[in-house]
């Protein structure tokens, strides 16, 4: 632990000085195939040369103005999420916990024009949302709130994969204003739920007048094989939260929403100094084009199907192979086990991945891995368990 840093993390015995592509280079020279991409951010790999570029050149230009101007990289930021989402229109903000903080606020806007005292939040077991107080306080994870108390309220959970546990509920519900749900789970360990969930989800937001929240925060941008994970079903959300790999490293984030929802926030009501600046929002929309324009959808879906089906050929029988989940380049293999200490292990081989809930190797590896570097990562990962 350094000494003037707080103690927030467990970090692994390494530092890294450069990257290009999937590959990152310690201090000491030594390289790393990068499986896990800073948590989903990196998408588009280190030091791509046309984000590498936009930076400089905007860096040169104009970083930030505050939102005392238009600023029309936002505006063309918020066009083009609009269009890849069908959302309606955008706040962007800095981080994946400030976007929730805007979906939470307009719900309770949303609550109380319709007279609702006491706006209340659906939220699912072993859902992460981060970690400012209302933030954590939605999340599912006893771990992630102990110790911050009081907790902000309002937050009804339920069940994960479940929507009969909401039907049941939505009767004497009175206060409930919204769902919010992420389409795959992606701290509790890449949890796909059923296909039809989401409609389910949507039918019963429909009948009752509720906002359908999807916190796409980690498996959106392209990362599930469609821009957004709910795309992959005929289903759209009222409120879209959305940040990672937005600017492939420059923080960003966005809070979508459409129709009413989307007009409730006025001047006055919410901002944020740093969001939205030029810098993040041209960069934005430079990884936007990178995405589309070398079809980074298609190629996770398609490596994803090619990686999981190997992990599922030589880890499907195995002891330790509790399950094998993903979509896209989204990929989780849970352990009957805690195996935290393959991280290390990994990092000994080259390979940088995470474990998450101390039993499932969490895969996010940058969505430009040509397809020997999706064999390496397969061959190490199942070295690894195979080992255990
Ligand atoms: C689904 C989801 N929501 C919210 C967050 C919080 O985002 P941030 O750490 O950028 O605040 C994360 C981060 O991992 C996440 O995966």
């Amino acid at each position: 632990m350094h000494d003037h840093l707080m103690n927030t993390y467990a970090r692994l015995p390494v530092a890294f000085e450069r990257g290009e592509g999937a590959w990152l280079w310690d201090e000491d020279g030594k390289r790393y195939l990068d499986a896990i991409s800073g948590l989903g951010v990196t998408a588009l790999g280190h030091a791509h040369p046309r984000v590498t570029a936009v930076i400089a050149e905007q860096a040169g230009l104009l970083m930030h103005t505050a939102n005392l101007a238009r600023i029309p990289w936002q505006e063309k930021l918020a066009t083009r999420l609009a269009e890849i989402s069908a959302l309606d229109r955008a706040f962007i903000a800095n981080s994946g916990t400030e976007a929730i903080e805007c979906a939470l606020k307009i719900v309770r806007l949303a609550g109380h024009e319709r007279g609702i005292d006491l706006p209340g939040v659906i939220v699912m077991e072993s859902s992460f949302h981060g970690r400012s107080l209302a933030a954590l306080s939605a999340t599912g994870s006893r771990k992630v709130q102990a110790g911050f108390e009081p907790l902000v309220g309002g937050f009804v959970r339920v069940p994960f994969n479940d929507p009969q546990a909401i039907e049941k509920i939505a009767s004497h519900a009175n206060e409930v204003t919204a769902i919010l749900v992420e389409p795959i789970q992606g701290e509790a360990g890449i949890r796909v739920p059923d296909r039809g969930y989401l409609a389910a989800l949507r039918k019963i937001c429909d009948q009752q007048g509720w906002l359908l929240i999807f916190d796409e925060i980690q498996s959106g941008l392209c990362r599930t094989g469609r821009w957004y994970a709910y795309q992959h079903e005929e289903v759209l959300p009222d409120i879209l939260t959305t940040a990672k790999a937005l600017a492939n490293g420059l923080p960003i984030s966005a809070c979508l929403a459409r129709g009413k929802s989307a007009e409730l926030l006025t001047p006055g009501r919410h901002g944020s100094t740093f969001g939205g600046n030029p810098l993040a929002c041209r960069t934005a929309c430079t990884v936007l084009d990178v995405m589309q324009q070398e079809g980074l959808s298609a190629r996770a879906e398609q490596l994803g199907h090619t990686m999981l089906a190997a992990f599922r050929e030589r880890l499907g029988q195995h002891p330790a192979v509790v399950a094998i989940r993903g979509r896209g380049l989204m990929i989780g293999i849970e352990l009957d086990r805690e195996a935290d200490h393959l991280k290390e292990l990994a990092l000994q081989q080259n390979l940088l991945l995470n474990v998450t809930q101390h039993k499932v190797i969490r895969l996010l590896p940058p969505l430009i891995i040509d397809a020997a570097q999706a064999e390496e990562i397969v061959a190490k990962v199942c070295g690894l368990v195979e080992g255990l």
